[in-house]
């Protein structure tokens, strides 16, 4: 697998991220762990957890990801080879949602213990806070920066607006190297609400773009709908130009010999501001098509097919 440079850390990470936020809960041990091995197998190293993982999951609390990413590197013996991201800033059993600073170090302390490592290599704010001062919550990232605990941090369902503010207040040190956010090929409706989640916009996506930020897509591949009959496409994508763009989809899927998920993973890849894909599987099956988005190298014609809409101005 390809590297990418993440943002403006200047570190190189795997070109598609694997997430693991049902790893050890939804996902039982054996599979997860079966799932580790494919993608490490096929190249990567970028791994997405959180510290609320996946506590939402009947009978469980949260940590559970982290908990099985932790017996897998001491398994492996694999912790050098990997690029791990963890968040901070959800709610979960015994932990209010926020950023204050004493939340920040606290579940940063309880990270690293349950995935059994020193380092944090990417520690994502999971939610903006605006109850606290940003000020505050990114002098917490700065210390644990400085002390060694984390390497880079990133934001998660932030506006642009309030990613731009932070940045500037972390002027001096870089502050959030990257921002991770809700995006696919579809677009969703103006104004449509994913509740905490935030969706990359177009401010989001022009900010990236002009600041170097890479944005980290999660749900790509809205958890199977572009494929599957029995996953209907989350009603939040029904918009003005979502009929013609799953019609562009389909087309380009068949003419180029690849499934539709290939297709959306590969496109990402392609995309400007530089975009990761963060997908998931609940399969072995489903996560090596997704992991043949790697071979799929769309045309710039191919690209432009995709475009739908009126495109960016050039400033
Ligand atoms: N920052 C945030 O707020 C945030 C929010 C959400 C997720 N994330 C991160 O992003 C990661 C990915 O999110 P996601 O699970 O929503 O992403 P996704 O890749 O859109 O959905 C993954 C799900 O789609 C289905 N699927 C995957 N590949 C498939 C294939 N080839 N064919 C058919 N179905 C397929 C599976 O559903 P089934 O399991 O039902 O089979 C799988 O669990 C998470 O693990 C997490 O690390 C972050």
């Amino acid at each position: 697998m390809k590297t990418v440079i993440l943002g403006t850390s200047g570190a190189s990470v795997s070109q598609m991220g694997l997430g693991a936020m049902f790893m050890g809960t939804r996902t039982e041990r054996t599979l997860s762990l079966a799932l580790l091995d494919r993608y490490l197998a096929a190249g990567g190293s970028f791994i997405d957890t959180a510290n609320i993982y996946a506590a939402w999951v009947s009978g469980f609390r949260g940590g559970e990801s982290e908990e099985l990413l932790g017996e897998w590197m001491r398994q492996r013996h694999n912790r050098s080879r990997l690029f791990l991201a963890t968040k901070v800033g959800f709610g979960y059993p015994g932990v209010e949602q926020g950023l204050k600073a004493a939340q920040i170090e606290a579940e940063c302390e309880k990270s690293l213990k349950r995935l059994a490592i020193d380092t944090i290599d990417l520690y994502y704010a999971h939610v903006d806070d605006r109850t606290t001062g940003q000020e505050e919550s990114l002098e917490a990232f700065r210390r644990l920066v400085g002390s060694g605990k984390v390497r880079f941090v990133g934001a998660s369902n932030f506006r642009a607006w309030r990613l731009a503010e932070a940045q500037g207040l972390a002027r001096t040190w870089g502050g959030y190297c990257c921002v991770q956010q809700r995006h696919t090929y579809l677009r969703p409706r103006p104004g449509a609400s994913f509740g905490p989640q935030i969706s990359a916009d177009d401010e989001l996506l022009d900010y990236c773009r002009a600041r170097g930020v890479t944005l980290l897509a999660y749900s790509p591949l809205l958890g199977g709908a572009y494929t599957r009959a029995d996953r209907p496409l989350p009603e939040q994508y029904r918009g003005a130009d979502s009929e013609e763009r799953l019609a562009r989809l389909a087309k380009l899927a068949r003419e180029v010999g690849a499934t539709e998920n290939q297709v959306v993973l590969a496109w990402m890849m392609r995309s400007r501001p530089a975009v990761i894909p963060v997908m998931a599987a609940s399969t072995v099956e489903q996560l090596t098509e997704n992991l043949g988005a790697l071979e799929l190298a769309l045309t710039p014609e191919e690209i432009e097919f995709l475009e739908v809409g009126p495109k960016e101005p050039s400033w």
